[in-house]
C-alpha cells in the first residue's frame, strides 16, 4: 500500500460480516491513541455489536484492506446537512502512506454521488495528522471549537461538494 498514491487505493464498504475485523481495529488503534483522553479512547473500542447497531441505524463503513486485511476505517452517514464522517482509523502498520487521505478523497466523492451537500467532520483540537489532512483537502472551520466530551475540545470541519 505505500507504493500507491492515495487515489489508487482501494476503498470498499463493509458489511456485518466485517465487524468483528473492524472491532479488532479499533482495540489495536484506540488504546495507543494517547491524544484522546482515556474515557474516549475506550469508547472508540466498538464491540462487534455495537458496529452492526450502527450499521442498522444507517451509519456505513468505509476502509481499506491489505493482503486481505483490514487496515483502515471510518463511518459516515447521511444528515439534513451533508455526510458526517467519523472514527477514522487506521493500523499502525500502515501509517503515513496515504490511507487517510484515499478514505477522504473517497468520503467526497460518496458525498456527491449522494446528493450531499457538504462533507463534515469534527477533529480533534491539536491532532497534527488531522489537521493537516483538514488543510489539505480545502476543508473549513465550521463554528467555534467545542467540548465534545468532557475536557476533549474538538472543532467541525466542513467542505462544500461541488
Ligand atoms: C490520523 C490518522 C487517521 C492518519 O492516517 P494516515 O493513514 O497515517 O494518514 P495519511 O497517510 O493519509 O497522511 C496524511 C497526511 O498527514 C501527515 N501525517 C500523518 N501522520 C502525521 C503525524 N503524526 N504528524 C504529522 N503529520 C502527519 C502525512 O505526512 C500526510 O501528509 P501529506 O499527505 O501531505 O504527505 C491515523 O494516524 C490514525 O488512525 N490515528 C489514530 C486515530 C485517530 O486519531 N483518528 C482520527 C479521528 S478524527
Amino acid at each position: 500500500m505505500a507504493e500507491l498514491p492515495p487515489e489508487e487505493i482501494r476503498i470498499v464498504e463493509f458489511t456485518e460480516d466485517d465487524a468483528e475485523e473492524i472491532s479488532q481495529l479499533f482495540r489495536q488503534v484506540w488504546p495507543l491513541a494517547k491524544e484522546y483522553p482515556p474515557h474516549w479512547r475506550k469508547k472508540r473500542m466498538y464491540t462487534p455489536q455495537q458496529i452492526i447497531e450502527d450499521m442498522r441505524l444507517g451509519y456505513h463503513y468505509f476502509g481499506s484492506r491489505l493482503g486481505g486485511k483490514i487496515v483502515g476505517v471510518y463511518k459516515a452517514i447521511i444528515t439534513d446537512k451533508g455526510l458526517f464522517g467519523e472514527h477514522q482509523t487506521v493500523s499502525p502498520s500502515c501509517r503515513v502512506s496515504g490511507l487517510a487521505s484515499a478514505m477522504y478523497m473517497q468520503f467526497e466523492q460518496y458525498a456527491r454521488e449522494h446528493g450531499c451537500p457538504r462533507v463534515y467532520c469534527n477533529i480533534l483540537v491539536g491532532q497534527t495528522a488531522s489537521e493537516h489532512l483538514m488543510q489539505k483537502f480545502g476543508f473549513r472551520p465550521w463554528g467555534e471549537p467545542y467540548e465534545q466530551a468532557p475536557g476533549m475540545l474538538v472543532q467541525m470541519y466542513e467542505k462544500p461538494v461541488v
